[in-house]
């Protein structure tokens, strides 16, 4: 689905050379490197403050310890999404609230938001699915409305624009209470390993998430919370400062290879692709299909066949899953989560897609269903 090895052949001086600086200086844990990417995060997102952490789902936990959400609050989410958005919510026994997608964008329904708001409500947790930011206008609206926390799942659109109606445009994972991104390496900004952050606007909570992420440490070895161990070491730092400098360029490479998808599968009755919101650049982390019928196993078995990956993001909703099922959902009450499930399906999309490749992976899908 990524092609990571010739993405690194393009970078392999600047990459390499970062990683011996920090083997030279041996700073490997909270070296200068991890804090000089963090500014040029900063930068990036025009966000005033970024909390390096080891990995996406570290930073949502982290984010919901630092908001002091206590068992019991209740925290609303879509049901179409990667299981780490609600792992951290039950493993924190907090009650998760599942709430349906929208179909064209595949992203969290606010109406769906406002009807699950109850007096346990303490937080919202928008997941900008695919490489779309989520309606966060509406969203934000309504937990102010409701005095409640926006916790933005970005981990898969860093770099995605969201306009308001004033026009104002800000960064994905910037609009919240607090933004959490992962860095896994097939991510739109992936390092070599496991990575994340936690962006905020807000000083208080920005100093008590670094506190979380160090055992909860205030002075050295004085503990004031319960933390955990979360760090971002130095060479994925030097490893993601090169490929925050290419972020653009790469989202405009996937971009373009997402129009090529679109142009040949635009007219065709049996694929939709996908919508682009209008208040959202769209950074195609993935890049996924709707089938109307069609076999979607015979179609990822033909694609296998002649070798092009094609995944299914994600063919259990978090309601259906086994470690999930709970007596308050049942088969059938997220309707077009469970169509999605069913019907999507992603083809790879990265950024040295070249045009042979799209030509290749194109026709093949379409002559399995012009067959
Ligand atoms: C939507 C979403 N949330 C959370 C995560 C968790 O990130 P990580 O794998 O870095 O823990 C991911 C990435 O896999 C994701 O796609």
């Amino acid at each position: 689905m990524v092609d990571l090895k010739s993405q690194y052949q393009q970078i392999k001086k600047e990459v390499d050379l970062g990683i011996q600086d920090v083997i030279d200086s041996c700073a490997f844990i909270n070296g200068p490197t991890v804090k000089q990417f963090q500014e040029d995060l900063e930068k990036y997102l025009q966000v005033k403050h970024v909390i390096p952490c080891a990995n996406g789902t570290d930073a949502l936990q982290v984010s919901m310890m630092a908001l002091g959400l206590k068992p019991g609050d209740e925290v609303i989410t879509t049901s179409f999404t990667f299981i780490a958005t609600a792992e951290v919510i039950a493993l924190l026994k907090l009650t998760p609230v599942l709430v349906d997608a929208d179909p064209e964008t595949f992203n969290i329904d606010p109406k769906a938001i406002e009807r699950a708001i109850t007096s346990k409500t303490r937080a919202i947790v928008p997941v900008h699915l695919f490489g779309q930011t989520a309606p966060m206008e509406e969203i934000m609206e309504i937990a102010k409305k409701h005095n409640l926390y926006v916790i933005e799942d970005n981990c898969q659109a860093i770099g995605s624009d969201y306009s308001f109606k004033d026009e104002i445009r800000k960064k994905a994972g910037t609009i919240g209470h607090i933004g959490c991104t992962s860095f896994f390496p097939s991510k739109n900004l992936g390092c070599y390993g496991d990575g994340g952050a936690i962006f905020t606007n807000d000083d208080e909570l920005a100093r008590q998430m670094r506190v979380v992420v160090n055992h909860g440490m205030t002075i050295r070895y004085y503990h004031d919370y319960i933390g955990v161990n979360s760090r971002l070491d130095s060479i994925q730092a030097a490893i993601l400062k090169v490929k925050l400098s290419h972020l653009d360029e790469y989202a405009a490479k996937r971009r373009n290879a997402a129009d090529f998808y679109d142009k040949a599968f635009g007219n065709h009755p049996k694929l939709k692709i996908p919508a682009r919101y209008s208040k959202s650049t769209h950074v195609f982390h993935q890049y996924t299909l709707v089938t109307r019928d069609l076999d979607r196993k015979e179609l990822i078995s033909h694609l296998t066949a002649k070798e092009i990956p094609a995944m299914i993001y994600y063919p259990v909703p978090l309601h259906m899953q086994k470690a999930y099922l709970d007596p308050r959902y049942k088969p059938g009450d997220f309707p077009v989560t469970e169509y999605l499930s069913e019907s999507v399906f992603s083809l790879p999309m990265h950024t040295e897609l070249e045009t042979e490749q799209l030509i290749y992976i194109t026709e093949s899908v379409l002559e399995f269903i012009n067959r």
